[in-house]
């Protein structure tokens, strides 16, 4: 098992770009097995865990995939499985993102429920609401999801979503593609994922119109085109980049980003004291003499993500005061607040809000990594930690951030990963 051993108290700058985005290569990816004919070729593709999770579950299916730099190549003309394994599910539980595909391609899908998550219950319900308002019949057998079309395809349907879903919305629009008629989402989840996502059906022929807002109208097609695509950059690794430079009194420049993809945090940013300068394709942040405490309420696009709220628990230990973080998405999303609070943070917390009281000095010691975004917050607080900490398991890490320690070593930080043994 690998674990990071960061040396503490050292001021990041200089440049760095960001990497093509983990949540909207994942969508991308499914909706390959859309088209049966010719290779797509993706660019800024994220050499990532979770990806090759997502490779290894479409080679099961029958797509021939390559991986090259950030280059994948699918060509899913001899799909024929329709049968998701558990073993590849409980990995990932974006791989519910093929049912939407394969019921709309195949007319069956046969998806194992993915497994639970480290901060709390992540239901499906809406994924197989939406696939029933398209037509299918779905019924949950031995933690299977067996869907399939009485009538052979999906027709037309409104659909409209009581929470604001990445996921299910990324199904219905991977579905509605190939229905009969056009088929309308309310509620639609607007992140620039999914705006990415309708881009890219719309490239391989889709006529999808609202894309990047909550109101979609999808018109089904016959048959959907394989095309070469650059994905987009990945929003949250760039928050968390932008974080590190304010954690250690920094100043950095991420290039390749589209700022205003990130309004809600660089707003929050600069209410920190930070100083924020844009340009079309970069955001340089420096940070000031002194953090000051700022509350934040995560929630859906174009809010403040709840895919940076523990990064912002983090910095938030050494602003001067207190901060109210409040997470509306995953109300119980706050398993690094322990591991924090044995680095020296004094953080409470109060029903679904972290109350953070800065300035805290923290001081390095072992940690543990219990989710992704958990293991991103560990990073931060080392860096700025007094001494050496150790951030454990962070397989967690590697499955949404690519090179981070060679990102972070260019930007001035001193991280080793080493090899451990867990008792
Ligand atoms: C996506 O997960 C992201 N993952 C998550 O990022 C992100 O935290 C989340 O969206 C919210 O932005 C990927 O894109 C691969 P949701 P997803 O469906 O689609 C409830 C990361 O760190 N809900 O938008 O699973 C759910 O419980 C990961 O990169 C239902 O009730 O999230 C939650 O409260 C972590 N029923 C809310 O909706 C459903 O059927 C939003 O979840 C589905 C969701």
């Amino acid at each position: 098992m690998d674990k990071l051993v960061i040396k503490g108290g050292r001021q990041l700058s200089g440049c760095v770009t960001a990497s093509g985005s983990k949540n909207s290569s994942l969508p991308i990816i499914a909706a390959t097995l859309l088209s049966g004919q010719g290779t797509f070729t993706l660019h800024r593709i994220p050499a990532l865990k979770d990806i090759t999770t997502f490779t290894q579950l479409l080679n099961h299916l029958g797509a021939v995939t390559t991986f090259s730099g950030n280059t994948l190549n699918i060509s899913s003309q001899n799909v024929e499985s329709i049968q998701a394994p558990y073993e590849l599910v409980k990995k990932m539980r974006a791989s519910i993102y093929v049912l939407g595909p394969m019921l709309a391609r195949f007319g069956h899908a046969r998806v194992s429920l993915p497994g639970g998550c480290a901060f709390g219950p992540r239901p499906i319900d809406l994924h197989l609401m939406a696939m029933e308002k398209l037509g299918a019949t779905i019924t949950i057998e031995t933690g299977f999801i067996e869907a399939s079309i009485p009538g052979g395809k999906l027709r037309a349907a409104h659909i409209d979503f009581p929470v604001s879903s990445v996921g299910a919305t990324g199904n219905a629009l991977m579905a509605a593609v190939l229905a009969e008629g056009t088929t309308t989402i309310s509620n639609a989840a607007a992140e620039p994922e999914i705006e990415t996502l309708c881009k890219f059906l719309i490239a391989m022929g889709a006529t999808i119109r609202g894309t990047g807002t909550t109101e979609l109208e999808i018109e089904g097609t016959n048959s959907l085109n394989a095309i070469e695509f650059s994905n987009v950059f990945d929003r949250i690794e760039t928050g968390t980049l932008l974080a590190a430079a304010a954690i250690t009194g920094g100043e950095i420049t991420v290039n390749g980003v589209e700022p205003e993809q990130m309004k809600a945090v660089l707003k929050k940013f600069v209410h920190a004291g930070c100083s924020v300068k844009t340009t079309e394709n970069s955001i340089t942040l420096k940070s000031p003499e002194k953090l000051f405490p700022t509350d934040i309420t995560a929630k859906p696009y174009p809010s403040f993500p709840t895919d940076m709220q523990a990064q912002w628990i983090a910095l938030m230990t050494q602003a001067e005061g207190t901060s109210h973080i409040t997470d509306k998405v995953y109300h119980e999303r706050f398993n690094h607040i322990p591991e924090l609070n044995r680095l020296g943070a004094h953080i409470e917390i109060l029903k679904n809000q972290a109350i953070v009281h800065g300035p805290q000095p923290l001081s390095g010691t072992k940690v543990m990594s219990t989710d992704l975004r958990a293991s991103a917050s560990l990073v931060l607080a080392g860096l700025v930690a007094e001494g050496t900490t150790e951030v454990l398991r962070v397989y967690h890490l590697d499955r949404g951030y690519e090179q981070i320690e060679m990102k972070l070593n260019c930007l001035g930080a001193s991280i080793v990963r080493e090899k451990y043994n867990e008792f």
